[in-house]
């Protein structure tokens, strides 16, 4: 099952998808969940201690493969998923695995 959860700022999609990931998770399913947010704020939301949230890692754009297949570019992963997950993946309660996408500079740049 993929859940994709979007819609207008401050509307509760980080407070609705870590209600959701946790909740599946209990009933003893495995449970990946992707923060796709710039200003990325799940892990705390599925109880991760701040100082390993701090500390993830936005995956790399080299996870991905453009493929060009019969003049049409196909996207894929580049590695095996289980690899993807043992060197990005934050480890959260509940057997819950996090892969944070991308994470914004710092403020203070301009
Ligand atoms: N069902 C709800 N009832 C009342 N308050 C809620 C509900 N869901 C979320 N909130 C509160 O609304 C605020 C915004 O929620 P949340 O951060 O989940 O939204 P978001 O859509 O992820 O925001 P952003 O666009 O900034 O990422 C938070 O303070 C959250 O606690
Ligand atoms: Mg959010």
């Amino acid at each position: 099952m993929k859940i994709g959860v979007a819609g207008k700022g401050g509307s509760g999609k980080t407070t609705t998808s870590g209600t959701l990931a946790r909740s599946i998770a209990a009933r003893s399913r495995r449970v990946l969940a992707f923060d796709c947010d710039g200003n990325p704020n799940l892990g705390p939301t599925l109880g991760l201690p701040s100082d390993q949230f701090d500390e993830g890692i936005p995956l790399p754009h080299d996870v991905l493969a453009h493929i060009d297949r019969d003049g049409e570019t196909v996207t894929e992963l580049s590695m095996p998923l289980d690899e993807i997950l043992d060197r990005y993946a934050a480890a959260a309660p509940g057997g819950i695995q996090l892969l944070t996408m991308a994470r914004a500079q710092k403020p203070g740049g301009g």
